[in-house]
């Protein structure tokens, strides 16, 4: 596995790939990688010839500063994590270098309603700064397949708006979310968690798991079952976010009950921030 941060080298080594007609899956993460970020590596390898990983803690998306300040940094693991993988280049561009005219210059992507609300709504510039690092890595990378995972499930949704929006040429992929053994969805800030913390965690997944079932025998009053599982949250020492049932064509509230749903949960726990969904 090369690990390259020069823009134009893997600018070069991309091009040179699609022009030999080889094809190329993208996986592009913050790093620290857990299982679930490996489970989107392996589908990338089963995808295309040539596998690319990118570890970039993009400034833009962070809307509160000391988030971006506390994100680990596990480098090293997460080399040796992806060298036993078949990945092809590990892509880590510098800031700088990522962003020539200056992090508060950049020209940040606005993507519509898609990036106003729930997470959108909560993380003001979340979905923008996103949108915007996604753009520049595909315009580097120009892959064939870009994988993500459904534990973000609004973010995939921007991902798929930006790709029809710029008609850009890439097929994006989703993934199911991997779980620790409680259910809690696996993620880089779990980290973060107490042990008191981490020992409550799981009941984010058990509420939408709870609530699933509810839907699916019949119980169709979704403000009942939304207040109720935010109260049950509050209760466990959670602040709730938002608990909410959604079509997932659009993320609105369903207006029929044969629409697709997804359940979508984003609470704090202490100092960090959980989000978790499940479709129904
Ligand atoms: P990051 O949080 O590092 O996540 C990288 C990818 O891993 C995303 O597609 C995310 O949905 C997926 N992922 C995270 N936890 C997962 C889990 N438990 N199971 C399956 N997949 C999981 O998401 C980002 O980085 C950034 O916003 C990024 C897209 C890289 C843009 O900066």
């Amino acid at each position: 596995m090369q690990v390259i941060s020069d823009i134009q080298q893997i600018r070069y080594l991309c091009q040179r790939w699609r022009d030999n007609g080889e094809s190329i899956a993208f996986v592009p993460t913050m790093g620290c990688l857990h299982a679930g970020h490996l489970s989107l590596v392996k589908k990338a390898e089963s995808l295309a010839d040539h596998v690319v990983v990118s570890i970039f803690v993009n400034p833009l998306q962070f809307n509160d500063p000391d988030d971006l300040l506390k994100y680990p940094n596990t480098l090293d693991s997460d080399i040796n994590a992806l060298a036993a993988l078949s990945v092809d280049v590990l892509f880590t561009p510098d800031r700088d270098a990522f962003y020539p005219e200056g992090e508060d210059k950049v020209e940040l992507l606005d993507l519509g309603e898609i990036t106003t609300i729930l997470e959108g709504e909560k993380r003001p510039g979340h979905f923008a700064g996103v949108a915007t690092v996604v753009k520049r890595l595909f315009e580097l990378v120009q892959p064939h397949f870009a994988v993500f995972g459904e534990k973000d499930f609004q973010q995939l949704m921007v991902v798929k708006q930006l790709v029809e929006q710029f008609s850009l040429n890439v097929e994006i992929v989703g993934m199911p979310t991997l779980r620790e053994e409680d259910g809690l969805a696996m993620s880089s800030r779990n980290l973060r968690l107490s042990s008191a913390e981490r020992a409550k965690a799981g009941l984010i997944y058990e509420n939408l798991v709870a609530i699933k079932a509810a839907l699916n025998g019949g119980n169709m009053n979704f403000a009942e079952l939304e207040q109720s599982t935010s109260g049950n949250l509050a209760h466990a020492g959670f602040v709730p976010d938002y608990v909410v049932i959604r079509n997932t064509a659009q993320l609105l509230p369903p207006q029929n009950h044969s629409e697709d749903m997804v359940i979508l949960i984003a609470a704090k726990l202490g100092e960090i921030r959980l989000i978790d969904n499940i479709r129904v």
